[in-house]
């Protein structure tokens, strides 16, 4: 078993880590909405396709309030084409909720968080680091491989938290979370990790040779399924379509990129109309109002 050469991630990371922080945007604000729609994004979309829909939605959209007021519609129509427009309908119902709970402030407590529609432990954990730089640990996929696979083995999601959360050096949440989630992106890849230069390789039980024990374990990502032809593929297209106007009941197959499939289409419009992405009345659909 490995993980006899196993040792916790040392504080020393962060010296490492610190200077090397990638210059990402949302890094440069403490304000929880505009942490929280980073995160939000970050969740199904890379970096580089984020920042800047990041900055157009809150500019459309700069505080709580404000998205709180608008109709679900222009919230899922700003967020068209990033993919998994449902986390747009739920980033609404947050701060619905928020508005009217919370007099629009995010609340800066775990529970309170998790309590909100579309928080996760994720999002809860990550608004309270960067937002309020508290001292918890963020797991996303990137921390979760870094854990199993210096640890060595596949982990729980108890136990790659518990782990994350021993090792934030105290006073550093903010800093070593961002290096952590950086480490993962940059070093200890999904794929072709860089273990030469990897600055916490020694303590690591992995080291790239064999199994890689982050596959399978709690939290971490595995690969989507093909894009082209899914059903998602068909969904992203209605919603973009919907963004520009109503869509007859007689367009939709060729809107989604079914013409000859009439069936399908409407079974996969009925699926977004559930999630609360489209209405139908009258022999079209629509973005809810
Ligand atoms: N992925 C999730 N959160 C992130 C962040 N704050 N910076 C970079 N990548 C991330």
């Amino acid at each position: 078993m490995p993980a006899t050469r196993t040792r916790p991630l040392p504080a020393s990371l962060l010296d490492w880590g610190r200077p090397r922080l990638r210059d990402l945007p949302w890094r440069a604000t403490r304000d929880p909405w505009s942490v929280l729609v980073a995160e939000v994004m970050l969740q199904q979309t890379q970096v580089d396709r984020v920042v800047p829909r990041w900055k157009r939605f809150l500019e459309r959209f700069p505080d709580m309030a404000t998205c709180a007021a608008a109709p679900v519609g222009d919230v899922v129509r700003e967020w068209s084409g990033l993919g998994y427009n449902r986390r747009a309908v739920n980033l609404h119902r947050c701060a619905t909720q928020v508005a009217a709970q919370h007099g629009g402030r995010l609340p800066d407590d775990l529970g309170a968080l998790l309590d909100l529609p579309g928080i996760g432990p994720y999002t809860a954990r990550a608004v309270l680091a960067f937002a309020f730089e508290r001292d918890v640990a963020v797991v996303d996929t990137n921390v979760a491989r870094v854990l199993a696979r210096r640890t060595g083995r596949r982990l729980t999601a108890r136990e790659a938290q518990s782990l994350a959360d021993a090792a934030v050096p105290s006073g550093e949440g903010w800093a070593w979370n961002q290096v952590l989630l950086d480490v993962g992106a940059t070093v200890c890849r999904a794929r072709s990790p860089h273990c030469g230069g990897c600055p916490v390789a020694d303590g690591c039980a992995w080291r790239g040779e064999g199994d890689d024990p982050a596959r399978g374990s709690a939290g971490v990502s595995v690969a989507q399924p093909a894009f082209e032809g899914s059903d998602r593929q068909g969904r992203g297209r209605l919603v973009a379509a919907l963004g520009g106007g109503d869509v007859p009941d007689a367009d939709l197959a060729r809107v989604m990129g079914w013409p000859d499939d009439p069936g399908r289409a409407v079974r996969v419009a009925l699926g977004v109309a559930d999630d609360g992405l489209a209405t139908h009345a009258n022999g079209a659909w629509r973005l809810p109002g």
